[in-house]
């Protein structure tokens, strides 16, 4: 078959006329940090993830990490405490455990969903358990009800790795609005993209105002933004004053600029038309892909959870007769870009810091072997769409599988 002569990738930069306006309105405004754009970004995108408080900074990972050394600070959680999180995501939830001196402890997936199974939780649970990392993943919500019943249950904390899905419900509630702490990614291939960039979201004032000045040095809350000295009375201009320096825990330099903020916002308004030409390219494939669900397992989800489709994850079935390996390769080679379907356990890293746990989680382990994903993103045309499709067939064809 005749090779298309660009890369069909897992993601897309999808920059429209009102990106670019409202960029170009912070350039001629020269007001590049924290300023009207990232206010308003994080307020919206708070408000749709059921959450009154938002932080942009400068990553999921930053999001992530003060979200955790929050909980850590405000609950007092000692060094070496434990931490569930599923033994399928991205290596950024739980480099983010570790290194805020705590304890990730694993727990396997769902098979079909591949998001952390409630089923297995409860087994990992020790004294020094205090919270669990739930990972919406691939665009999909975790099962939400029976988790956040093991989380009342054992009094643990829930933090909700959203960095891969948004705007999507749950039982009718959105993501992000059944953590203590929700974290979100903008990153380059995630769902709304402004370069780099992430949210932490919380109906919690007590947590928001120490990932407030976390991701500000440290610094005293009073003073975290050019315009908090503005339109004072003499009395609080004083009080300011003395305290605009002040720096009252160990902190980060987390934040974000004013120009990721207009990229967010612009897509923010316009998620409803990306959510839904994703959903449509997803169903498409879906469609298109179901001659082979004998050898390879598409997405699914339940009834009760919506889908964000952020990529198009393909497992290839036990007893299949094919290898992974070489369907990726027949991918590549054709130009569709693939990924591995986020393999935790058997990172270098993570055999030496933890050795040979893969063995232990059999379905994270088969996910690891035969899990990866294509992309399904908002700019893939129906011809695009129908390549990848004949890609596949002709996979299949060459072997005479079909
Ligand atoms: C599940 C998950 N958590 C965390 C992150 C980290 O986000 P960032 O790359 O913005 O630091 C990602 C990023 O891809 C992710 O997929």
């Amino acid at each position: 078959m005749k090779k298309i002569n660009y890369q069909i990738g897992v993601g897309c930069a999808d920059i429209t006329q009102k990106e670019k306006s409202y960029v170009m309105d912070v350039l001629n405004k020269e007001r590049l940090s924290h300023g009207p754009y990232s206010q308003k970004f994080e307020k919206s995108f708070a408000k749709a993830h059921g959450c009154k408080y938002g932080l942009f900074v400068n990553s999921g990972t930053g999001a992530l990490r003060i979200a955790v050394a929050a909980l850590k600070e405000a609950e007092g959680w000692k060094d070496g405490d434990e931490v569930l999180c599923p033994a399928v995501t991205f290596v950024a939830s739980s480099n983010v455990i570790i290194m805020n001196g705590l304890k990730p402890v694993f727990v396997d997936v769902d098979s079909r969903t591949y998001n952390i199974d409630p089923r297995e939780i409860e087994k990992h649970i020790t004294p020094k358990t205090k919270a669990i990392m739930v990972v919406n993943l691939f665009g999909q919500p975790a099962d939400m009800e029976p988790m956040l019943k093991i989380a009342r249950k054992y009094k643990l904390k829930v933090i909700e790795d959203s960095c891969e899905t948004m705007f999507v419900k749950y039982k009718g509630k959105p993501v992000g609005s059944f953590g203590d702490i929700s974290c979100f990614s903008t990153y380059v291939a995630h769902l709304l993209v402004t370069g780099v960039g992430g949210l932490a979201c919380t109906n919690n004032q007590k947590y928001a105002e120490i990932m407030k000045s976390l991701a500000n040095h440290g610094r005293d809350n009073i003073y975290l933004h050019i315009d908090d000295d503005k339109n004072l009375s003499r009395r609080r201009l004083a009080q300011l004053v003395s305290r605009r320096f002040n720096f009252i825990r160990l902190g980060y330099s987390f934040r974000a600029t004013e120009m990721e903020a207009a990229l967010g916002l612009a897509q923010m308004e316009r998620k409803d038309k990306i959510l839904k030409a994703r959903k449509k390219n997803a169903g498409y494939l879906i469609n298109k892909l179901k001659p082979l669900e004998k050898y390879l397992q598409l997405p699914w989800h339940p009834k009760y959870a919506e889908h964000s489709f952020m990529m198009f994850p393909i497992v290839v079935k036990k007893d299949s007769g094919i290898r992974k390996a070489d369907l990726v390769m027949h991918l590549e080679n054709y130009n569709v870009e693939t990924r591995d379907m986020l393999p935790l356990l058997n990172q270098p890293i993570y055999k030496k810091l933890f050795g040979n746990l893969e063995n232990r989680y059999p379905v994270a382990k088969w996910v690891n072997d035969n899990g990866f994903y294509i992309g399904c993103h908002q700019k893939l045309s129906k011809k695009e769409l129908d390549y990848i499709v004949a890609v596949f067939k002709d996979f299949f064809d060459s072997r005479k599988i079909i």
